[in-house]
């Protein structure tokens, strides 16, 4: 237990301006708020109103010292834990975040935009599940006895790394924590946690509520700026794996400084996920996937983003039709207001980059956007990020649209006539992360399903990342896996081999 005054209410608070300003100003480092050792700090935007809700430390590399000599300290005493006891700790954090959900849920809305009732509460609710799933496979966290020679007893036995060095974005900043932090404290290694600069209070909470129950030093938490704080994080010599989710262009730059130190890395670095669409498919039920599968809701900034969609050519007009109409209901504006299901852009530079692309897109000849629902009128959000869903047809497949990936409410739609073709199509993208096919003929959809270039592939549905299913990408969109047992073994321990010769 903690002996230190907290600045933060110790109940659950619905007032998320207050713990917004009282969680201002500190990283979490040994079990206590600091602020950051040079004194400096940046404002924290509540996007659908532009106004500063909070300062945030501003880490740097004597943040970071600091931090992982807490978590070295600290990480002997917790692998000599039993792993089944780090497990229920972890579980106790679980529950303990289950009673702080709809806190967290009305936080992570005033700090990024995303709507409370689509969004923010499903991510607080999940958060809560991941920890409850990891904290109970401690007893999982097994070796094996390997047949070498009469007289020789040759096991190998599952132990930690070390110091975990975390760096998360802005999108699902909880959840993208949780998939990262439950499976390294349950595999006996302590964590430091980067947070992303756009969204830093939720996760901080959630370290100071997971500090109750863990001995200080186990979970630790930076805010900060990527080359300034995230750097300094991987290239300490006594962080021994890093783990990842971002942009290519930065997961590269981890990578590369991970290799100079030999530790191993995990990385998620986003996609360009493609959805097939078949005219034997569920016609509704498939407008509707497609709404979940664009994430929509989370105004497109996800990952698994269904940003291209291929929908056969009998069906094509009909389905850009339905699924602009759908689109178009939905309701944008407050994100804390329950009747919003679209919130707002995270930042003004994200909100340039996604206009960027909406504007090429509309200036290249043939192309025709969609643009559906309608802008907040409420003066108070005049300021608001809130970007307009964009459906686009008759791009074409060079275009920048089709193959970057916009973080936004952007997708691309395109007719297609033969499944070969739109396999080929589908897998020509750099990245690899998930994609998903619309089909009653499941002999058709699973023959594809083995050929499609990506870690997960959905038929007739289109989940986000689920508890006990590996998730991560192929190709540029990343390296290794998260979310389940398995990525737990394979990324947060290493195996021993230990013989005994009793001949
Ligand atoms: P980013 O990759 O710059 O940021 C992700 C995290 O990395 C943040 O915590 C950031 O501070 C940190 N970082 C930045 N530079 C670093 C460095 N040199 N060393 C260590 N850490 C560093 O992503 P950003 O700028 O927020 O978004 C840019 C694009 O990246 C988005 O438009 C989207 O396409 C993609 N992205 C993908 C995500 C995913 O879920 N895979 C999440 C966020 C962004
Ligand atoms: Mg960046």
């Amino acid at each position: 237990m903690l002996d230190q005054p907290m600045p933060t209410p110790s109940a659950p608070t619905l007032d998320q301006n207050a713990l917004a300003r009282a969680l201002s100003g500190h990283h979490f480092i040994g079990g206590r708020f600091v602020p950051a050792r040079s004194g400096r700090s940046f404002a924290v935007h509540n996007p659908a109103t532009g106004a500063e809700i909070a300062r945030a430390a501003e880490g740097d590399a004597a943040d970071v010292d600091a931090a992982v000599v807490n978590a070295a300290a600290a990480q002997k005493d917790w692998a000599k834990l039993p792993a089944r006891k780090r497990g229920a700790l972890v579980s106790q954090c679980a529950a303990l975040i289950g009673a702080h959900a709809e806190e967290l849920a009305r936080l992570i809305a005033l700090e990024t935009g995303k709507a409370l009732r689509t969004e923010s509460r499903v991510e607080a609710n999940v958060v809560a599940d991941i920890f409850s799933f990891f904290g109970g496979l401690g007893s999982e966290l097994k070796g094996e006895s390997v047949p070498f020679a009469p007289d020789v007893l040759s096991v190998t036995v599952r132990e930690p790394l070390g110091v975990v060095g975390a760096i998360i974005p802005w999108n699902v900043p909880m959840l993208l924590m949780a998939l990262k932090i439950a499976p390294a404290l349950v595999a006996g290694n302590t964590v430091v946690v980067k947070s992303a600069e756009e969204a830093p209070l939720a996760v901080l909470r959630i370290c100071e509520l997971m500090n109750r129950i863990l001995p200080p030093g186990c979970f630790n938490m930076l805010s900060g700026f990527g080359p300034e704080c995230g750097a300094p994080l991987v290239a300490h010599p006594k962080v021994r794996k890093v783990t990842f989710t971002g942009s290519v262009e930065v997961g590269r730059i981890v990578a590369v400084a991970a290799a100079e130190k030999l530790i191993p890395v995990t990385l998620e670095l986003g996609g360009k996920s493609p959805m097939l669409v078949f005219a034997d498919c569920d016609f509704e039920k498939t407008v509707m996937g497609a709404i979940t599968s664009m994430r929509f809701t989370r105004q497109g900034q996800s990952c698994t983003a269904a940003s291209r969609i291929y929908v056969e050519r009998p069906i094509f007009d009909r389905f850009v039709a339905a699924l602009a109409e759908k689109v178009n209901a939905m309701v944008m504006g407050d994100p804390l207001d329950e009747k919003t299901d679209i919130g707002t852009i995270i930042s003004e530079g994200q909100f340039e980059k996604v206009k960027g692309f909406v504007a090429e897109g509309a200036a290249t000849p043939g192309a025709k956007a969609l643009v559906c629902s309608a802008l907040p009128t409420d003066p108070a959000l005049k300021k608001g990020l809130f970007l307009q869903p964009h459906i686009f047809t008759g791009l074409t497949r060079e275009s920048r649209l089709v193959r970057e990936e916009i973080f936004g409410p952007v997708t691309c739609v395109f007719p297609f006539d033969d499944a070969e073709a739109v396999l080929a199509e589908a897998n020509d993208s750099e990245y690899g992360l998930a994609a998903s096919l619309w089909t009653n003929n499941l002999k058709r959809g699973l023959d594809l399903a083995h050929r499609l270039e990506a870690g997960l592939v959905q038929i007739n549905q289109n989940l986000v990342v689920q508890a006990n299913l590996s998730y991560g990408g192929v190709k540029s969109s990343g390296l290794g896996k998260e979310a389940s047992l398995e990525a737990m073994q394979e990324h947060f321990t290493h195996k021993k081999t230990i013989m005994v010769n009793y001949g």
